[in-house]
């Protein structure tokens, strides 16, 4: 098995799927988690090759990347087995995509420091100010408000409480990108969360003072 190859190619294939992806999944984010993938493993370790092949396909078994997440497994696997990516390899890998995929944020905690590295970089890129434009970004996509003033967003709301306040961008603030901090993994990753995490609560407090209060008349 030629690592370099495989990962040469892995990166030409990924790149070529995502080259019209507006769902903020595009190639440049994929990019940007396998850099810092491969950061956090200099400092933690972990196992190279897994690390950079299981960043670079990490999202190309998401249903708003793929028409269906079963289609994108299919895919993943028949490209590691064509590439001639060893049986054992490839279960680690699929495995690592498949569990820090899923959504919601109530998932059984990673275990091998591989995709704990993996999950971090890919949290690391929903923080900060990357993570602040892609909110932005995917709030417009949707249609959503970019805040509800009404909504009163404390850190401390209930999932009720949030859910039945409308979707908007800072909204999401509190749903995800300020709960990210202390789900991080490792200890580099906690590490890179925290100046990413401190811009964004200075973003919410200028983003509120530039706000105001409601017109005076
Ligand atoms: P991932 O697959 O990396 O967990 P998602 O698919 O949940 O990310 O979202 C992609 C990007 O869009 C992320 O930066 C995320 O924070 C943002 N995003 C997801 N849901 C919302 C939402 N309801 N409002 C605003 N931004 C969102
Ligand atoms: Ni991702």
């Amino acid at each position: 098995m030629n690592q370099d190859k495989i990962i040469q190619q892995t990166k030409q294939w990924v790149q070529s799927k995502l080259d019209n992806e507006s769902s903020g999944h595009d190639w440049h984010h994929i990019q940007r988690v396998t850099t810092q993938a491969v950061e956090i493993a200099q400092v933690e370790g972990g196992n190279q090759f897994i690390i950079i092949l299981a960043a670079l396909l990490h999202d190309l078994i998401d249903d708003k990347v793929v028409e269906s997440e079963e289609e994108g497994i299919k895919e993943v696997t028949n490209w590691l087995v064509d590439q001639g990516v060893p049986k054992k390899e490839q279960e680690t890998i699929y495995s690592i995509i498949t569990t820090i995929s899923f959504k919601g944020g109530n998932n059984d905690p990673v275990t091998s420091l591989e995709a704990q590295i993996v999950q971090d970089a890919d949290r690391l890129d929903a923080i900060g100010a990357i993570g602040i434009a892609r909110t932005f970004m995917y709030a417009g996509n949707k249609g959503h408000l970019m805040h509800d003033p009404e909504a009163h967003y404390r850190e401390s709301m209930t999932v009720e409480e949030y859910r039945q306040s409308p979707s908007s961008a800072i909204g999401h603030f509190y749903e995800k990108l300020l709960k990210l901090k202390e789900l991080m993994n490792t200890n580099e990753g906690r590490r890179r969360a925290e100046e990413r995490h401190q811009y964004m609560q200075q973003f919410l407090s200028q983003f509120y003072d530039e706000w105001g209060n409601e017109v005076p008349f």
